[in-house]
């Protein structure tokens, strides 16, 4: 059929590239689109879906004409624009008297106000028909013999009482005001409960997702000085157990090179019983928050925050071996999650919305847990995987609880196509409305499967690009107007002005590939980083002077439609996730067999990118299937099993410049098994290229 043959991805100048031939998509030019020096875009995509006229006549924004007029004034009066959607959308205990206070790169939005994000998620509707409302629907995992889980429907005025009992437990425990805590949580709905609780007392909260190691836990709790984790005896994946009470023990021995603790910060771990599988739990230390809840009422008065009071902290991969602590405060990043949540799905008071994303992701906080909550909407919470126990469980979880709007991942897609059409045709998925996706770019191919299977041809698709960083969507449709072009975000939301520049920072034209920067400051947008303002400057405002730099490449079209290429920093995007190359090289090399290791991306048809690490190792260390084993689990052990290489190649040596720089442009030749173009004229040895691109397998 046509269109439904796999794409034939391709690296080009280091940069993540889809081609797409046109005797597979009759309906689209696959000619090269200029590119500068640096980024190709090779995708020219011609279809256009305007939105269906049942979808425009209901929905939030329908009028182009008031979309243009507003994004206008949004981007030349942003003060008035973003002053105005600050009174209407938030509750505020005292008014804020400044908009934005820019000194570039460090921006303060509403000023002098105070506010506090859980009463906003949930004291704001308790006078209101919200009250009873479920805000959320949790689905658990265990599902035995195709049997449908275990389910908690919980009201708004439901989570309000675990909401203020949890802050008091937390305030049992010492917890104040601008003390920072893990949550390292499976997708339970404690995970929002204890994310809300800190926000009520003004706590700063860093959720670790749990499919990262000890290591990983260890190494943000002593980057932020955390004062407690609060975890889980366990979590449920595909019917096995996730240890996260475990890791938090190992995580709680760690040490510095000097041999001390890298986690003194630590005074209290507090532990959800979820499995029931016994763990051990250290007196004065550890307690179990079940037990603690009996030592607490239920009034617990929202702390009036400042504006620009830190909320959360999370972490994400950057360039260099070290993860950032991405700070976002309270005001700005609320308004950013609200508006757009509101606006991009369209939200309407009966919708079931269901964002698949895990908490541990910004994903998660901005769009399961905050954005929907702030809006009074019911939000869906899965714990387990999408093919467990068979691969129609999104499917089945649609069927029983009627949800009208799914956001997921092009990677989830991309696998949801390759198991097949048959699961979902056995739902009944009449319920959806619109439909979404985020975290990498979407080949046509899947946003078309998408469009057909799941949407049956008559949901909207919103392909929303955003990041960590930015806190909320940036560039997407709004279902109501924006015709759709299959892979394209399409255009930018309101007050976000950006451009695709040279490296000169000069806008190009049209159909030009280049970076991708943000002209304005933004509500949502990052303050810095943890501790780190200089590398906060050097990392996103240093690259195009006076504009952020968002680390992607893009070009856009001649109706002003975005289309991100992908990363063009040592970053990956895995199955959506976020992976920065020299993280899982430094823990590569802290293996005692390892000299040197390069670790490069290459196309793959599920995940976007697979991982492919080249490694030399120390002389006279035996090379082979046992070492690329314990190589693999080194990583998973130093980072978690998101950081797992696909691919371990064993190397005599890497091609290296004469000034002694990895060739990586090479390296990702030959890890996706392209030729060698471009200019190898730097290369030191070509004797290492010709070894390298017979590795043994
Ligand atoms: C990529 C996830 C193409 C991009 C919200 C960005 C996308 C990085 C899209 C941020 C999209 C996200 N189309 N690429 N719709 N959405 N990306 O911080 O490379 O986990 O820089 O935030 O994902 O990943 P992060």
């Amino acid at each position: 059929m046509p269109g439904e043959k796999s794409a034939n991805p391709t690296l080009d100048a280091g940069v993540f590239a889809v081609r797409l031939e046109n005797q597979i998509y009759p309906n689209m030019e696959s000619k090269a689109i200029d590119a500068g020096p640096n980024i190709t875009s090779f995708l020219h995509e011609t279809r256009v879906f305007p939105p269906p006229a049942e979808f425009a006549a209901q929905a939030n924004v329908n009028s182009q004409e008031d979309y243009d007029r507003l994004y206008r004034q949004s981007i030349e009066q942003p003060e008035e624009f973003w002053g105005t959607q600050a009174n209407q959308e938030l509750c505020w205990e005292r008014p804020w008297d400044q908009v934005l206070d820019w000194q570039p790169p460090f921006a303060k939005w509403f000023s002098g106000g105070l506010l506090n994000v859980s009463a906003n998620c949930l004291d704001q509707h308790l006078d209101t028909p919200v009250a009873n409302k479920a805000a959320i629907i949790w689905e658990g995992e265990p599902a035995e013999n195709g049997m449908p889980g275990e389910e908690r429907i919980i009201t708004y005025r439901q989570l309000h009482r675990d909401v203020c009992r949890f802050a008091n437990v937390l305030k049992r425990n010492g917890l104040k005001k601008g003390d920072r805590v893990i949550i390292y949580l499976p997708m339970v709905p404690e995970a929002a409960i204890a994310m809300l609780a800190c926000t009520r007392i003004g706590v700063v909260h860093s959720v670790v997702f749990g499919g990262f190691s000890a290591q990983s836990v260890a190494d943000r709790i002593h980057d932020c000085q955390a004062r407690a984790v609060i975890t889980s005896d366990g979590g449920y994946r595909r019917g096995s157990i996730v240890p996260l009470k475990k890791n938090v023990n190992d995580a709680l021995n760690l040490k510095n090179a000097e041999g001390d603790l890298l986690t003194a910060s630590i005074g209290k771990v507090i532990v959800l019983r979820r499995t029931g599988e016994p763990v051990a739990m250290q007196s004065g230390r550890d307690v179990w928050w079940h037990e603690e809840l009996r030592h607490v009422g239920i009034e617990c008065p929202a702390e009036p925050m400042e504006s620009e009071a830190p909320l959360f902290i999370l972490y994400t991969s950057g360039s260099t071996g070290k993860p950032k602590g991405i700070l976002h405060t309270t005001a700005g990043y609320l308004l950013g999650a609200k508006l757009t949540t509101r606006l991009v799905f369209d939200l309407k008071p009966t919708d079931v919305y269901w964002c698949t994303a895990d908490v541990g992701w910004v994903t998660g906080h901005s769009y399961v847990v905050y954005g929907p909550l702030a809006n009074g909407t019911t939000t869906v919470i899965y714990e387990g995987a999408p093919n467990y126990p068979e691969p129609d469980r999104f499917w089945r979880i649609i069927a029983k609880y009627g949800v009208t709007i799914l956001y997921t991942a092009p990677t989830a897609i991309r696998a949801f196509m390759k198991w097949g059409e048959e699961w979902p045709r056995k739902h009944n998925l009449h319920s959806l409305r619109l439909l979404g996706t985020v975290g990498e770019p979407i080949n046509p191919e899947a946003w078309m499967w998408y469009h057909r299977v799941i949407g049956g041809g008559r949901c909207p698709i919103v392909d929303t690009w955003w990041q960590t960083e930015t806190g909320s969507i940036m560039i997407t449709p709004l279902p109501g107007i924006t015709p759709t072009k299959p892979g394209s975000g399409t255009r930018p939301f309101f007050g976000i002005l950006p451009e695709v520049v040279d490296d000169n920072g000069v806008k190009v034209a049209p159909n030009t590939g280049g970076k991708l920067v943000i002209r304005k400051p933004w509500p949502s947008m990052l303050r810095g980083l943890w501790g780190d303002p200089q590398r906060y400057q050097d990392v996103y405002w240093s690259e195009v002077r006076g504009s952020y730099f968002t680390g992607d490449g893009c070009r856009c079209d001649e109706d002003g439609y975005f289309w991100i290429v992908g990363r063009i920093d040592d970053v990956l995007n895995v199955a959506g996730h976020r992976i920065g190359t020299a993280e899982v090289e430094s823990a590569l090399v802290s293996h005692p067999s390892v000299a040197e290791a390069a670790v490069v991306g290459r196309p793959d048809d599920l995940k976007g990118q697979a991982l492919v690490a080249f490694v030399t190792v120390k002389s006279g260390i035996q090379t082979g299937q046992q070492l690329r084993n314990e190589l693999r689990n080194h990583v998973v052990k130093e980072i978690g099993a998101v950081a797992k290489p696909d691919d371990i190649r064993f190397a005599e040596a890497l091609p290296k410049t004469r000034s002694g720089k990895i060739m990586r442009r090479l390296l990702k030749q030959v890890a996706s098994g392209t030729e060698i173009k471009g200019d190898t004229t730097t290369l030191e040895d070509f004797a290492v290229l010709a070894k390298l691109t017979q590795v043994e397998e």
